[in-house]
C-alpha cells in the first residue's frame, strides 16, 4: 500500500476507535449544505479535563444523564461564527485543549454548523437570536442545577460574538464574562445596542478587533476593547484578492490565533489606551498611570486581572502590535530622542538591540518626524521579540530623499525605556549618526537627573 492509503486507514481506524468510545463530533457540512442551506440545530459538545479530545453531545433537558457535567465547576461556552462552507472550524480542539489545560471547567462547545452554513450570510444572521434563545433556555437549566451565572464565561467568535451577547442580555447581564473575538460588523454595524453584543451584556465583556474594515466590527463593543495592528490588517496576510480565500478571512481568523497565544501564555501582550491607532504609533499613549502599580492591561485571556479598575473606566479602547507569526507578541520600547543641530530635521530611526548573538530588530511605523534642538522627540520602538539583556544597540537615520544631500543627526541624548517589565532603561550621550549609516555602542546607566 501507498503510504497514503496508510494514513487514510490509519485516521479511519482513529475516527473509528473515538466513535467506539462514545465520541460526539462537531457537525462536518459542506458546500452543498451551504448552497441549499441549513435549518438551525444547536449541538452542545461537552469537554472536562478527563475527555479533553473526545465530545459529549449533551442533552438540552435532562442533564442527570451526563455525570462528569459538574455544575460546581465554572463553565466556559466557545460559540463559532458564519461557516460560508459548512466546514468545522480548525481551531476547535486547539482552543479545547488551551482552555482546559489552564482552568478547570466544563468546556461546552456551541455547534450551530446547521445555522451558521449557508451562503446566504444574512440567514446566518437570522439564526444568531434563535440559537440564542437555546442556550438561554440550557442555560437556565444549569443554573437550576445550581450553576452559578457569574461563573460562566462566552468565548464568542465572529457572529458567535453577537450570539453571547444576545444569551447575556437575556439574563440580565448576570454572565461573568463575554470575550468576543473580532465580533461581526456586517448587519450588525450602527444598530442599536439590544441588536448587538455591548457592554452590559456581561459583568466583564472583553473585545478583539482585527479586521474592522470587512468582517469584523468597527466600534467598541466591551469594557475593553483590543484593536491589534489597529483592527484593520494583520502582518503576514494577504493584501490582495489574487491570493483567494484567505484574502477574505486571514484578518478575522487571525483574532482567533492571538487568543490562543495568550491563553498558551506563550508571551505577553501589553496594550495601550489611545483615541487612535496613529497616534498610539507615534508615541503619544505610552503611559500607564490610571493602571496604577499593574500598569497597562494585557491583551487577551489575562486580561480579568485589570477587570475592576476596567469597570470603573467604563469603556476603554487600547492598542498594540504583533508579529506575523506567534508568538506573536511585540517588544515595546519608548524611546526619547534629543538632537542639538541648529536647523530642524526630519526622517527615521531604525533600532537594533544585540544580545549574545540575537537580534531583535524596530519597525517604528510612522510619518517622517521632527528632530529639532533641544527638543525630546518622542518615538515608540516595537521589536520582533524580548531580550534577555541588552548588549550593544544600533541606530541607523535616513531621510527617505535619495536625490538630498546627506544629514547628520547630532544626538545629544538618547533614552530606551523597555515598557512591559522593570528592565533598567538604557541611555547613550553625543551620538553623530550620517545619514543611511548604521552607527552600533554599548548602552550606557541613565543619568537620572537628566530625564
Ligand atoms: C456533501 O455531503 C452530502 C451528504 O453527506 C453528500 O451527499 C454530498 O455528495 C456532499 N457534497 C460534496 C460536494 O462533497
Ligand atoms: C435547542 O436545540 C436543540 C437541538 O437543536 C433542541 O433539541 C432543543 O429542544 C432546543 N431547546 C429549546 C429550548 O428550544
Ligand atoms: C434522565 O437521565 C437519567 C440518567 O440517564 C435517568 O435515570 C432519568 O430517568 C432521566 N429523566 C428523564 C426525565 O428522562
Ligand atoms: C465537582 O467539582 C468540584 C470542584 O472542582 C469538586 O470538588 C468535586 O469533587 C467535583 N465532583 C465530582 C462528582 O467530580
Ligand atoms: C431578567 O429580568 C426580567 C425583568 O426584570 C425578569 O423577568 C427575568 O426573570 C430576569 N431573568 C433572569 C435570568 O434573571
Ligand atoms: C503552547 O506553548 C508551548 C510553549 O510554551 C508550545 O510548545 C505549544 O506548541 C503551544 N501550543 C499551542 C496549541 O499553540
Amino acid at each position: 500500500m501507498f503510504l497514503w492509503q496508510y494514513l487514510t486507514l490509519l485516521l479511519l481506524l482513529t475516527v473509528q476507535i473515538r466513535k467506539a468510545q462514545g465520541c460526539d463530533e462537531f457537525t462536518d457540512l459542506n458546500l452543498s449544505h451551504a448552497i441549499i442551506g441549513t435549518s438551525l440545530k444547536t449541538r452542545l459538545l461537552l469537554y472536562t479535563r478527563d475527555t479533553v479530545s473526545c465530545g459529549t453531545l449533551i442533552s438540552h433537558t435532562n442533564m442527570s444523564t451526563h455525570p462528569q457535567f459538574n455544575f460546581s465547576r465554572p463553565t466556559t461556552f466557545v460559540i463559532h461564527g458564519y461557516r460560508p462552507t459548512g466546514s468545522p472550524p480548525n481551531w476547535l480542539q486547539k482552543i479545547t485543549e488551551l482552555l482546559l489545560a489552564r482552568k478547570d471547567v466544563n468546556l461546552i462547545v456551541v455547534d450551530w454548523n446547521y445555522g451558521a452554513a449557508n451562503v446566504n450570510y444574512f440567514k446566518a444572521v437570522e439564526n444568531t437570536q434563535k440559537a440564542a434563545d437555546n442556550l438561554t433556555a440550557f442555560i437556565l437549566k444549569m443554573q437550576e442545577h445550581g450553576a452559578s451565572l457569574s461563573s460562566i464565561h462566552m468565548v464568542g467568535v465572529s457572529l458567535g460574538a453577537h450570539v453571547s451577547g444576545f444569551v447575556g442580555a437575556k439574563l440580565n447581564g448576570s454572565l461573568g464574562r463575554i470575550t468576543a473575538l473580532d465580533p461581526a460588523g456586517p448587519q450588525f454595524t450602527g444598530t442599536p445596542p439590544e441588536d448587538r453584543l455591548d457592554p452590559s451584556d456581561a459583568q466583564f465583556v472583553d473585545v478583539l478587533h482585527t479586521d474592522i474594515d470587512a468582517l469584523g466590527f468597527r466600534e467598541p463593543l466591551g469594557h475593553i476593547d483590543f484593536y491589534a495592528n489597529g483592527g484593520t490588517d494583520q502582518p503576514g496576510c494577504p493584501k490582495t484578492i489574487l491570493s483567494g480565500g484567505a484574502y477574505f478571512k486571514c484578518d478575522h481568523q487571525r483574532s482567533v490565533l492571538l487568543f490562543l497565544d495568550s491563553v498558551n501564555q506563550t508571551c505577553v501582550s501589553k496594550a495601550f489606551p489611545c483615541s487612535s491607532y496613529q497616534e498610539f504609533l507615534n508615541g503619544n499613549c505610552l503611559n500607564c498611570d490610571r493602571f496604577g502599580a499593574a500598569g497597562c492591561p494585557v491583551f487577551g485571556y489575562d486580561v480579568t486581572d485589570w477587570r475592576d479598575v476596567l469597570l470603573k473606566l467604563g469603556q476603554t479602547k487600547t492598542y498594540f502590535t504583533t508579529n506575523a507569526v506567534s508568538p506573536f507578541c511585540m517588544t515595546n520600547y519608548r524611546m526619547n530622542v534629543m538632537i542639538w543641530n541648529r536647523d530642524v530635521r526630519w526622517g527615521y530611526i531604525t533600532v537594533k538591540l544585540h544580545s549574545k548573538g540575537k537580534e531583535a530588530v524596530a519597525t517604528i511605523n510612522h510619518k517622517a518626524v521632527e528632530f529639532k534642538k533641544y527638543t525630546e522627540t518622542k518615538l515608540l520602538a516595537q521589536f520582533d521579540k524580548d531580550l534577555e539583556s541588552v548588549e550593544k544597540v544600533s541606530l541607523k537615520f535616513s531621510t527617505g530623499n535619495v536625490f538630498k544631500p546627506k544629514y547628520k543627526l547630532r544626538v545629544l541624548r538618547l533614552r530606551l525605556t523597555h515598557l512591559e517589565g522593570t528592565k533598567r532603561p538604557l541611555c547613550r550621550y553625543d551620538i553623530l549618526l550620517e545619514e543611511n549609516k548604521e552607527v552600533t555602542f554599548r548602552p550606557l546607566l541613565c543619568e537620572e537627573s537628566n530625564f
